[in-house]
Protein backbone atom coordinates (compact mmCIF):
# COMPACT_ATOMS: atom_id res chain seq x y z
CA UNK A 1 0.00 0.00 0.00
CA UNK A 2 0.91 3.23 -0.74
CA UNK A 3 0.73 6.16 2.01
CA UNK A 4 0.68 10.44 1.15
CA UNK A 5 0.37 11.55 4.44
CA UNK A 6 0.75 14.57 3.43
CA UNK A 7 -1.43 14.59 0.15
CA UNK A 8 -2.37 18.33 -0.97
CA UNK A 9 0.31 19.67 1.10
CA UNK A 10 -2.23 18.74 3.99
CA UNK A 11 -1.14 16.26 6.96
CA UNK A 12 -3.86 13.64 6.99
CA UNK A 13 -4.73 12.73 10.50
CA UNK A 14 -6.66 9.55 9.74
CA UNK A 15 -5.31 6.08 11.43
CA UNK A 16 -3.78 4.87 8.75
CA UNK A 17 -2.02 8.11 7.54
CA UNK A 18 -0.79 8.54 11.03
CA UNK A 19 0.71 5.13 11.28
CA UNK A 20 2.61 5.44 8.04
CA UNK A 21 4.04 8.80 8.99
CA UNK A 22 5.31 7.03 12.43
CA UNK A 23 6.62 4.46 11.02
CA UNK A 24 8.98 6.44 8.66
CA UNK A 25 10.32 8.49 11.26
CA UNK A 26 10.96 5.38 13.56
CA UNK A 27 12.82 4.02 10.16
CA UNK A 28 14.56 7.78 9.91
CA UNK A 29 15.34 7.06 13.56
CA UNK A 30 16.97 3.81 13.45
CA UNK A 31 19.49 4.81 10.30
CA UNK A 32 20.71 7.13 12.51
CA UNK A 33 21.14 5.08 16.13
CA UNK A 34 20.92 7.40 18.74
CA UNK A 35 22.11 6.90 22.24
CA UNK A 36 19.38 5.64 25.13
CA UNK A 37 20.61 9.03 26.64
CA UNK A 38 20.96 11.39 23.19
CA UNK A 39 18.11 14.03 22.30
CA UNK A 40 17.28 13.79 19.05
CA UNK A 41 16.49 17.04 17.16
CA UNK A 42 14.73 17.11 14.17
CA UNK A 43 14.71 19.56 10.78
CA UNK A 44 10.93 19.48 9.29
CA UNK A 45 10.62 20.41 5.92
CA UNK A 46 6.54 21.47 4.73
CA UNK A 47 4.94 22.76 1.96
CA UNK A 48 5.16 26.50 1.88
CA UNK A 49 2.39 27.58 4.51
CA UNK A 50 1.65 25.13 8.07
CA UNK A 51 -1.59 25.74 9.35
CA UNK A 52 -2.36 25.21 13.14
CA UNK A 53 -3.68 22.16 12.46
CA UNK A 54 -1.48 20.72 9.85
CA UNK A 55 1.59 21.37 13.20
CA UNK A 56 -0.53 19.64 15.81
CA UNK A 57 -0.61 16.61 13.40
CA UNK A 58 3.17 16.98 12.65
CA UNK A 59 3.90 16.77 16.30
CA UNK A 60 1.31 13.87 17.17
CA UNK A 61 3.38 11.99 14.91
CA UNK A 62 6.85 12.96 16.16
CA UNK A 63 6.24 12.98 19.68
CA UNK A 64 8.23 10.38 21.75
CA UNK A 65 10.64 10.19 18.88
CA UNK A 66 11.79 14.05 18.61
CA UNK A 67 12.27 16.09 21.17
CA UNK A 68 13.02 19.31 19.26
CA UNK A 69 12.00 20.56 15.38
CA UNK A 70 13.16 23.16 13.39
CA UNK A 71 10.35 23.72 10.66
CA UNK A 72 11.45 25.10 7.45
CA UNK A 73 9.79 25.24 3.59
CA UNK A 74 11.11 22.95 1.20
CA UNK A 75 11.54 25.90 -1.29
CA UNK A 76 13.88 27.35 1.57
CA UNK A 77 15.87 23.90 2.04
CA UNK A 78 16.34 23.25 -1.47
CA UNK A 79 17.67 27.30 -1.76
CA UNK A 80 20.00 26.29 1.18
CA UNK A 81 21.47 23.42 -0.40
CA UNK A 82 22.37 25.27 -3.25
CA UNK A 83 23.79 28.19 -1.64
CA UNK A 84 21.24 30.18 -3.33
CA UNK A 85 19.56 31.83 -0.16
CA UNK A 86 21.12 35.25 -1.26
CA UNK A 87 18.08 35.83 -3.95
CA UNK A 88 16.49 33.52 -6.07
CA UNK A 89 12.93 32.13 -6.75
CA UNK A 90 11.96 28.44 -5.93
CA UNK A 91 9.63 26.48 -7.65
CA UNK A 92 9.70 23.14 -5.69
CA UNK A 93 7.21 20.71 -7.78
CA UNK A 94 5.85 18.08 -5.67
CA UNK A 95 3.98 15.23 -5.99
CA UNK A 96 1.09 17.47 -3.69
CA UNK A 97 1.71 20.68 -4.16
CA UNK A 98 3.65 23.11 -6.13
CA UNK A 99 5.57 25.49 -3.82
CA UNK A 100 7.13 28.46 -5.18
CA UNK A 101 8.72 31.12 -2.26
CA UNK A 102 10.58 34.42 -2.91
CA UNK A 103 14.00 33.72 -1.24
CA UNK A 104 16.08 36.71 -0.19
CA UNK A 105 18.37 35.94 2.94
CA UNK A 106 16.43 34.83 5.43
CA UNK A 107 13.59 32.13 6.43
CA UNK A 108 10.96 32.98 3.79
CA UNK A 109 7.31 34.34 5.61
CA UNK A 110 4.02 33.65 4.50
CA UNK A 111 3.92 36.79 2.42
CA UNK A 112 7.01 35.55 0.82
CA UNK A 113 5.53 32.07 -0.81
CA UNK A 114 2.58 30.61 -2.91
CA UNK A 115 1.18 27.21 -3.18
CA UNK A 116 -0.67 25.91 -5.88
CA UNK A 117 -2.72 22.58 -5.93
CA UNK A 118 -1.07 21.71 -9.49
CA UNK A 119 1.86 19.15 -9.37
CA UNK A 120 3.07 15.49 -9.40
CA UNK A 121 -0.39 13.99 -8.24
CA UNK A 122 -2.70 16.78 -10.38
CA UNK A 123 -0.40 15.57 -13.49
CA UNK A 124 -1.37 12.16 -12.72
CA UNK A 125 -4.81 12.79 -12.64
CA UNK A 126 -5.08 15.32 -15.82
CA UNK A 127 -3.01 12.16 -18.28
CA UNK A 128 -5.11 9.23 -17.03
CA UNK A 129 -8.23 11.76 -17.74
CA UNK A 130 -6.57 12.11 -21.17
CA UNK A 131 -5.98 8.75 -22.00
CA UNK A 132 -9.56 7.38 -20.60
CA UNK A 133 -10.93 9.99 -22.47
CA UNK A 134 -8.79 8.61 -26.02
CA UNK A 135 -8.97 4.99 -25.74
CA UNK A 136 -12.24 4.46 -24.28
CA UNK A 137 -12.60 1.44 -22.13
CA UNK A 138 -8.47 1.58 -21.43
CA UNK A 139 -8.31 0.07 -18.12
CA UNK A 140 -5.73 2.10 -16.20
CA UNK A 141 -4.63 2.97 -12.49
CA UNK A 142 -3.21 6.04 -11.23
CA UNK A 143 0.38 4.23 -10.62
CA UNK A 144 0.45 2.96 -13.77
CA UNK A 145 0.01 6.78 -15.28
CA UNK A 146 2.55 8.11 -12.64
CA UNK A 147 5.55 5.32 -13.88
CA UNK A 148 4.66 6.20 -17.92
CA UNK A 149 4.64 10.30 -16.98
CA UNK A 150 8.16 9.62 -15.11
CA UNK A 151 9.45 7.48 -18.03
CA UNK A 152 8.76 10.10 -20.40
CA UNK A 153 7.53 13.56 -18.89
CA UNK A 154 8.39 16.54 -21.81
CA UNK A 155 7.17 19.50 -22.79
CA UNK A 156 8.01 21.90 -25.96
CA UNK A 157 9.07 20.94 -29.40
CA UNK A 158 8.13 17.74 -31.51
CA UNK A 159 5.23 15.24 -30.82
CA UNK A 160 7.16 12.50 -29.74
CA UNK A 161 6.19 8.43 -29.67
CA UNK A 162 5.62 6.87 -26.57
CA UNK A 163 4.24 3.43 -26.96
CA UNK A 164 2.60 1.63 -23.58
CA UNK A 165 0.55 -1.43 -23.82
CA UNK A 166 -2.91 -1.16 -21.38
CA UNK A 167 -5.40 -3.37 -21.33
CA UNK A 168 -8.75 -2.23 -23.09
CA UNK A 169 -11.90 -4.29 -21.98
CA UNK A 170 -9.56 -7.04 -21.20
CA UNK A 171 -7.49 -6.71 -24.69
CA UNK A 172 -4.07 -6.20 -23.88
CA UNK A 173 -2.73 -3.43 -26.41
CA UNK A 174 -0.31 -1.07 -27.44
CA UNK A 175 -0.91 2.41 -27.89
CA UNK A 176 0.66 6.00 -28.33
CA UNK A 177 0.10 8.35 -25.94
CA UNK A 178 2.91 10.85 -26.70
CA UNK A 179 1.02 13.72 -27.30
CA UNK A 180 -1.44 13.23 -24.59
CA UNK A 181 1.79 13.46 -22.38
CA UNK A 182 3.20 16.16 -23.38
CA UNK A 183 -0.55 17.99 -23.46
CA UNK A 184 -1.13 16.97 -19.73
CA UNK A 185 2.58 18.05 -18.93
CA UNK A 186 1.60 21.64 -20.98
CA UNK A 187 -1.37 22.36 -18.59
CA UNK A 188 1.41 22.52 -15.98
CA UNK A 189 2.87 25.56 -17.89
CA UNK A 190 0.33 28.33 -17.24
CA UNK A 191 -0.77 27.88 -13.28
CA UNK A 192 3.68 27.39 -12.71
CA UNK A 193 3.80 30.41 -14.76
CA UNK A 194 0.86 32.81 -13.11
CA UNK A 195 2.38 31.65 -10.02
CA UNK A 196 5.90 32.90 -10.46
CA UNK A 197 4.90 36.45 -12.02
CA UNK A 198 2.71 36.92 -9.00
CA UNK A 199 5.67 36.17 -6.76
CA UNK A 200 7.88 38.56 -8.82
CA UNK A 201 4.98 40.97 -9.19
CA UNK A 202 4.61 41.33 -5.07
CA UNK A 203 8.08 41.39 -4.41
CA UNK A 204 10.36 44.82 -3.64
CA UNK A 205 10.65 46.38 -7.38
CA UNK A 206 14.25 46.87 -6.69
CA UNK A 207 14.53 43.61 -6.21
CA UNK A 208 12.72 42.33 -9.06
CA UNK A 209 15.16 41.88 -11.18
CA UNK A 210 17.44 39.99 -9.16
CA UNK A 211 14.51 37.46 -8.76
CA UNK A 212 13.53 37.61 -12.71
CA UNK A 213 17.05 36.36 -13.21
CA UNK A 214 17.31 33.87 -10.89
CA UNK A 215 14.17 31.15 -10.82
CA UNK A 216 15.09 27.47 -9.89
CA UNK A 217 13.20 24.57 -10.65
CA UNK A 218 13.24 21.63 -8.25
CA UNK A 219 11.27 18.71 -7.21
CA UNK A 220 10.43 15.53 -8.95
CA UNK A 221 8.49 17.72 -11.39
CA UNK A 222 11.48 19.80 -12.63
CA UNK A 223 12.11 16.19 -14.49
CA UNK A 224 10.03 16.93 -17.21
CA UNK A 225 12.29 17.09 -20.39
CA UNK A 226 12.46 20.80 -21.33
CA UNK A 227 10.39 22.60 -18.52
CA UNK A 228 12.88 25.46 -17.78
CA UNK A 229 13.05 26.26 -21.47
CA UNK A 230 9.00 26.40 -21.26
CA UNK A 231 8.78 28.31 -18.46
CA UNK A 232 10.96 30.54 -19.07
CA UNK A 233 8.78 31.50 -22.68
CA UNK A 234 5.98 31.46 -20.42
CA UNK A 235 6.93 34.18 -18.27
CA UNK A 236 8.99 36.32 -20.70
CA UNK A 237 6.42 39.10 -20.82
CA UNK A 238 7.78 40.13 -17.65
CA UNK A 239 11.32 40.73 -19.31
CA UNK A 240 14.68 38.76 -19.17
CA UNK A 241 14.27 35.93 -17.31
CA UNK A 242 17.28 33.30 -16.46
CA UNK A 243 14.98 29.28 -15.53
CA UNK A 244 17.20 26.55 -14.37
CA UNK A 245 16.74 23.24 -12.56
CA UNK A 246 18.70 21.93 -9.74
CA UNK A 247 20.61 18.62 -9.83
CA UNK A 248 19.22 15.06 -8.14
CA UNK A 249 16.06 16.99 -7.69
CA UNK A 250 14.59 14.53 -5.44
CA UNK A 251 16.66 15.00 -3.18
CA UNK A 252 17.44 18.56 -2.83
CA UNK A 253 15.28 19.27 0.46
CA UNK A 254 16.70 16.29 2.40
CA UNK A 255 19.95 17.33 1.25
CA UNK A 256 19.08 21.19 2.67
CA UNK A 257 17.71 20.27 5.65
CA UNK A 258 20.77 18.07 6.46
CA UNK A 259 23.02 21.18 5.88
CA UNK A 260 20.92 22.96 8.23
CA UNK A 261 20.81 20.24 11.02
CA UNK A 262 24.41 21.11 10.53
CA UNK A 263 24.74 24.47 10.92
CA UNK A 264 21.60 25.77 12.82
CA UNK A 265 21.82 26.33 16.64
CA UNK A 266 20.23 24.75 18.70
CA UNK A 267 17.73 27.86 20.13
CA UNK A 268 16.68 27.19 16.79
CA UNK A 269 14.80 24.32 17.65
CA UNK A 270 11.46 24.10 19.55
CA UNK A 271 10.80 21.36 21.79
CA UNK A 272 8.07 18.99 21.59
CA UNK A 273 7.97 17.32 25.06
N1 LIG B 1 10.75 12.33 -14.72
C1 LIG B 1 9.70 12.87 -14.13
N2 LIG B 1 8.84 13.67 -14.81
C2 LIG B 1 7.76 14.21 -14.22
N3 LIG B 1 7.45 14.04 -12.94
C3 LIG B 1 8.28 13.27 -12.20
C4 LIG B 1 9.43 12.66 -12.73
N4 LIG B 1 10.05 11.95 -11.75
C5 LIG B 1 9.30 12.12 -10.65
N5 LIG B 1 8.23 12.91 -10.91
C6 LIG B 1 7.14 13.29 -10.01
O1 LIG B 1 7.65 14.07 -8.95
C7 LIG B 1 6.79 13.92 -7.82
C8 LIG B 1 7.64 13.64 -6.60
O2 LIG B 1 8.49 14.72 -6.40
P1 LIG B 1 9.02 15.12 -4.96
O3 LIG B 1 9.71 13.96 -4.35
O4 LIG B 1 9.76 16.38 -5.12
O5 LIG B 1 7.62 15.36 -4.22
P2 LIG B 1 7.32 15.36 -2.66
O6 LIG B 1 8.34 16.16 -1.97
O7 LIG B 1 7.09 13.96 -2.24
O8 LIG B 1 5.89 16.11 -2.63
P3 LIG B 1 5.49 17.51 -1.95
O9 LIG B 1 6.63 18.43 -2.17
O10 LIG B 1 4.26 17.91 -2.67
O11 LIG B 1 5.26 17.21 -0.52
C9 LIG B 1 5.84 12.78 -8.12
O12 LIG B 1 4.58 13.29 -8.52
C10 LIG B 1 6.53 12.10 -9.30
O13 LIG B 1 5.62 11.41 -10.15
MG1 LIG C 1 8.57 18.06 -1.82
Amino acid sequence: NLYRPMAAGVAQDDEANLAAAKAFVSHLIETVDPEEFDEVFGVICSPSHVSFTDKSNLVATLRGQVNAIMVVTEPFATAFAIGEIGGSIVVDIGAGTTDIARIHGTFPTDEDQVTIQEAGDWLDLELKNLIAKKFTGAQITKDMVRKWKEESSYVGGDVRTVEVSLSVDGKSQNVDIGDLIQEACELLIPKVGNAIKRIVAEADPEYQPVLRNNIILSGGGSLIEGLAERVAREISDIGDVNVWCVENPLEKVAEGALMLAGEMPDDMYTSIN
